[in-house]
């Protein structure tokens, strides 16, 4: 028997990503690969790529650059570039880094094991992309893009328990900033049968929490002849699955946060009560410039449903970008102000990157210096973690039911080879990071944890045993 393949696969960028690489993962074991950890010792080398900001993509034209030895030395080797970027630079990747074989665009990574079997027979350079939006009819466009791969890597998840699944790709909201309605195409609904057949899959391989992914995951949408169905319905067939204790859902679009979803997400008992809704500025006018296609008081009006439908358990997360075209100081405020409003659990905080290709990049100069969007980055950086920190007080002397996803990043590697007890890291209900010491036996399982001490972004806590349990209230 021949020697299996080896691969080296390294992935960058959102949640969609890392399902896709597992998706890809699972496709190349089909046909005997193994993964390897080194570059060195693969055959067959893949790059998962985004193209959200210009510093990931250079991250990855770094990464080939440091690969271009390996690949003279061993011109037998496969390497291929995957994911955003592919579809975005498309041939261009070919001249930033010749010795590349394959590029191919995240709406048609099932091509990938075929492509690889062909650069290695015939050589030569390879590409599988979908087509622009605006190459084609729209249907064309979409099954252009349709890659509802079901097949799935345990290896490949955050952890044996934890999954994400995919029920949307695409987007078509078009923000003038952003580049995912280019390189993932329009905003397509996946069957709610399969998304239930998969849950059902994944629950009996031991998952207990699901993370459904889409990029406005809450405008989710598949109509069947007269019958729709939204994501409060699929969140209600998916918390009668057995064997699934919790499901998250992101990202969300803040319009489409209705009272419908809201309803469920307080009613189902499996569904976390987690919402990551980016705002992305507290400014009207820069909405408007961004084409978020929502106001300030829109968004306010959101933050009054969520607290009305599910009170203080709402734990309520943001993006925000910084520095976007022709961004005043008045109108940074206006996000400072906006965070200190919505006190949200955490923001993820990013300064403006140009792309080419966006509307933005067309018609409205990148005209705030690095230098004001990285202060403006730390200012509201140091304001949210303010905040997160004040608000986790309320933790202190609770107890808080934890999903144990493994050691933390501390745990001491001795021990974790022993099996004595190490620091393990799990998350509540609401998506709060916990730390404490415990069992390599808790690992997967959910457990009430008493906190004693909280930061801006983690809670520390103790085991509750048997005896201090009595007085145990559950905050997330
Ligand atoms: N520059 C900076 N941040 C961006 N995002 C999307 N496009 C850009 C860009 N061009 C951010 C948004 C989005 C998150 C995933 O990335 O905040 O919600
Ligand atoms: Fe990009 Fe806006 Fe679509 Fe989100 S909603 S993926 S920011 S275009």
């Amino acid at each position: 028997m021949n020697a299996p393949h080896r691969l080296y696969i390294e992935t960058v960028g959102c949640q969609m990503n890392m399902l896709d690489s597992e998706m890809v993962v699972a496709s190349l074991r089909q046909r005997g690969y193994e993964l390897t950890g080194s570059p060195a010792q693969a055959d067959t080398i893949l790059f998962n790529t985004c193209s959200v900001r210009e510093q990931a993509e250079n991250k990855t034209y770094s990464a080939l650059g440091r690969l271009k030895q390996e690949k003279l030395l061993h011109p037998e080797k496969i390497v291929g570039v995957m994911g955003c970027m592919a579809q975005k630079d498309q041939r261009l990747i070919f001249q930033k880094a010749p010795f590349v074989d394959l590029v191919v665009g995240p709406g048609q990574l099932q091509q990938i094991p075929d492509l690889i079997e062909k650069a290695r027979r015939e050589g030569g350079q390879h590409t599988a992309l979908s087509l622009g939006r605006r190459d084609g009819a729209v249907n064309d466009i979409k099954r252009s893009h349709e890659t509802f791969d079901p097949l799935r890597d345990p290896t490949m998840r955050p952890t044996p328990f934890q999954a994400f699944l995919r029920i949307q790709i695409g987007c078509d909201k078009f923000c003038t900033y952003c580049i995912v309605p280019m390189t993932r195409g329009p905003e397509q609904g996946r069957p709610p049968s399969q998304v239930l057949d998969e849950a059902r899959i994944l629950a009996e391989q031991g998952c207990k929490e699901i993370t459904l992914l889409g990029q406005t995951v809450n405008s989710y949408q598949f109509r069947d002849g007269e019958q729709t169905t939204r994501l409060a319905d699929l969140l209600c067939q998916l918390d009668a699955i057995s064997g699934i204790e919790r499901i998250k859902f992101v990202t969300n679009y803040p319009k489409d946060m209705t009272y419908d979803l809201l309803s469920a997400v307080r009613d189902l008992p499996k569904v976390s009560p987690y919402l990551h809704v980016p705002l992305q500025s507290g400014s009207d006018d820069v909405l408007k410039r961004m084409k978020r296609g929502y106001t300030v008081s829109d968004y306010r009006d959101m933050m009054a449903r969520i607290n009305e439908t599910l009170g203080a358990q709402a734990a309520v997360s943001s993006d925000f970008i910084v520095g976007f075209c022709g961004e005043t100081e008045a109108e940074f405020q206006a996000s400072v102000d906006m965070i200190k409003e919505c006190r949200f659990k955490n923001s993820f905080i990013f300064k403006y990157s140009e792309r080419p290709g966006t509307r933005a990049s067309d018609h409205l100069p990148d005209d705030v210096p690095f230098e004001i969007k990285k202060r403006r980055n730390n200012e509201l950086l140091a304001v949210q973690n303010q905040i997160s920190e004040d608000d986790n007080q309320a933790f202190l002397g609770r107890n808080v039911d934890v999903l144990v996803e493994g050691p933390s990043k501390k745990a001491d590697s001795d021990a974790q080879l022993t099996g004595a007890p190490v620091q393990l890291t799990g998350r509540t209900h609401c998506d709060r990071i916990v730390v404490f010491d415990g069992n390599q036996r808790l690992i997967g399982q959910t457990i009430p944890i008493g906190i004693y001490d909280v930061t801006a972004h983690t809670l520390m806590g103790t085991v509750v045993t048997h005896e201090s349990s009595s007085e145990y209230i559950s905050l997330a």
